[in-house]
């Protein structure tokens, strides 16, 4: 049997091109907030309407699945805020840890029973939530948020162990996206292959540890 794949946050951007991708190995049920045509032109099973922040809308989209069924989760919906020292706004930072830090592990809560024993959860985080590679501070909620994720995302690899799931954490790199304005390195579709490949390899060694999209060990 072709194995199962959940992706949260497949509307655009990296989560879209990862929808395309894995399709060809794995039977994807991708999941978007909005509407998204892209998503649905695909050869996946798209559920719209699913909100990081609404355990419901997760909810029944694990409710799709049988228990301990579900091979691959990965977590991609997040959120980006350009939060500047003396115009902070607390409701946008609110948003983000909301978003990108509860969210995954809302995510992985709600479908934590629907997991077989040695499936893959994968994360995606940001360099940005390292403290030793912060060199131009700023982006306080991103940041906060992204830290926050690497941390918990800490504990989901300890929790999961001893039912052999990993747990990756993962830069994407820097990417030409709606997040970035369009600016970065590397196009969507080249991270999503860079990250089909770590996730590829993932297994309980590399569980709980923060890499780059292209292998490198990123420092917290
Ligand atoms: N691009 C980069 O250079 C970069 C670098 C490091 C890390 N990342 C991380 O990679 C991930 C994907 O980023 P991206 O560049 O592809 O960003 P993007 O193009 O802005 O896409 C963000 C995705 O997150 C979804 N999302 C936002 N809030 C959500 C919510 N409340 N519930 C469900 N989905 C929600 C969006 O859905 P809607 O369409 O409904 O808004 C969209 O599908 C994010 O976690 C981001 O932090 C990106």
């Amino acid at each position: 049997m072709e194995a199962s794949c959940v992706i949260v946050g497949a509307g655009r951007g990296i989560g879209l091109e990862l929808a395309k991708l894995l399709s060809q190995t794995h039977a994807v049920t991708a999941t978007s907030r909005r509407p998204s045509p892209a998503l649905t032109a695909l050869d996946v099973s798209h559920v719209t309407g699913v909100d990081i922040c609404d355990r419901a809308s997760l909810g029944a989209v694990a409710a799709r699945f049988d228990s301990a069924s579900l091979d691959l989760l990965i977590v991609v919906a997040g959120v980006l805020h350009r939060d500047t020292l003396g115009s902070i706004d607390d409701s946008q930072i609110q948003v983000q840890l909301d978003v990108n830090a509860l969210g995954p592990v809302r995510v992985v809560d709600v479908f934590s029973d629907r997991l077989r024993d040695g499936a893959k959860v994968v994360v995606l985080t940001s360099r940005m939530g390292s403290m030793a590679d912060n060199s131009s501070g700023g982006y306080y909620g991103y940041r906060m948020s992204k830290a926050a994720l690497n941390a918990a995302a800490v504990s989901l690899a300890h929790d999961l162990s001893h039912r052999k799931i990993a747990v990756g954490i993962l830069h994407p790199g820097y990417v030409q996206t709606d997040m970035t304005g369009g600016n970065g390195d590397l196009s969507p579709a080249a991270s999503a292959q860079l990250l089909v490949a770590r996730i590829s390899e993932l297994s309980l060694v590399q569980s709980g540890k923060f890499f780059h999209a292209n292998g490198e060990g990123l420092p917290w």
